[in-house]
């Protein structure tokens, strides 16, 4: 049997095809893309590879997948302009550019032992879909898992099938929430921060981890201090514009930190006085 090949480097390209795709919202498209020639991504969950399209361009996108799923990962892409429009034209047997994995996510080793709260507003569930789906396949290794979730309207919600199977564990507290429900919605209505309150939480004992709109985090984090979780306690990503994704335009720097190669995923303890000056 061929050898697999795991793939570290940040700079070359390779080709990837689509295994399979599906609309899993109005706007957002799902892939599953295998690498050609047996290579393996060698992942971490919150790392991002730059998707190439020949004649198009290129986009910073998160794996969504776990890394506990080898052989293929899986993307979830919005369309909001010219790349994203053109990617989600493309379906099974196409082929697409793939650079990375690039960056750094969540620290596994870190982690372990720890009890995890996952904070994940709109489309950030998107990367932390991938740490989730890491530690539900790990699950001996990690404490309390609590999981809360919110987004606009119940049409934004993804991977519908999965935050119910999440909601259904035992091992598992998990709470949703949309800024404006529709008729047939049951669960809460208001913003995210309003859940945080509530969690039945040991804060020296648990690692948050929130994903989310920069508009987000001001009032996420005020509230995770509030209940006394330890900056270095609490990750959070940015996804900055970016060229690169390797340090070298600048053009995802806040200050002295290259969001690309440095993070996305930050200890908000290292970035709070960079995010403090946007
Ligand atoms: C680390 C990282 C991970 C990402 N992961 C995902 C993902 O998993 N799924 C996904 O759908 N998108 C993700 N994005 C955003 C995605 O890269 C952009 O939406 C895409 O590059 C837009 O390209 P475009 O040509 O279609 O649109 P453009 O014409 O370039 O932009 C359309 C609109 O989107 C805004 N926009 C573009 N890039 C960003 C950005 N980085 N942050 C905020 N707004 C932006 C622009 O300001 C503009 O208003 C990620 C971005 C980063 C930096
Ligand atoms: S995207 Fe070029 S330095 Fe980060």
């Amino acid at each position: 049997m061929e050898r697999a090949v795991l793939l570290k480097s940040s700079y070359l390209n390779f080709e990837g095809r689509i295994l399979s795709t599906r609309m899993i919202s109005r706007e957002e498209k799902y892939y599953k893309i295998a690498l050609n020639d047996g290579k393996i991504l060698d992942y971490e969950p919150g790392q991002f590879v730059m998707v190439v399209i020949p004649g198009v361009g290129e986009a910073p996108l998160s794996i969504t997948s776990s890394p506990s799923q080898v052989g293929y990962f899986e993307l979830v892409v919005r369309k909001v302009g010219m790349f994203t429009s053109v990617m989600h034209t493309l379906e099974e047997g196409d082929f697409v550019g793939i650079r990375g994995p690039l960056g750094h996510g969540f620290p596994l080793k870190m982690l372990v032992g720890s009890d995890l709260l996952f904070i994940a507003g709109g489309l950030g569930i998107i990367p932390l879909r991938s740490l989730i789906n890491y530690v539900m396949d790990n699950r001996r290794d990690f404490g309390k898992v609590n999981i809360i979730l919110g987004c606009k309207t119940p049409d934004n919600l993804l991977f519908t099938d999965e935050l119910e199977s999440w909601q259904k564990r035992a091992d598992v507290t998990f709470s949703c929430t949309v800024d404006r429900a529709d008729p047939d919605w049951k669960g809460n209505v208001g913003l995210i921060t309003s859940l945080i309150p509530g969690t039945d939480i040991s804060s020296e004992r648990t690692y948050a981890m929130a994903v989310g709109p920069p508009i987000m985090y001001k009032y996420v984090i005020q509230n995770l201090i509030k209940k006394g979780i330890p900056e270095n306690q609490i990750f959070v990503s940015f996804e900055r514009h970016m060229k690169c994704g390797v340090g070298h335009c600048g053009h995802c720097q806040i200050g002295s930190i290259y969001c690309c190669k440095d993070g996305p995923v930050f200890l908000y303890s290292a970035i709070k006085n960079n995010i403090e000056a946007l």
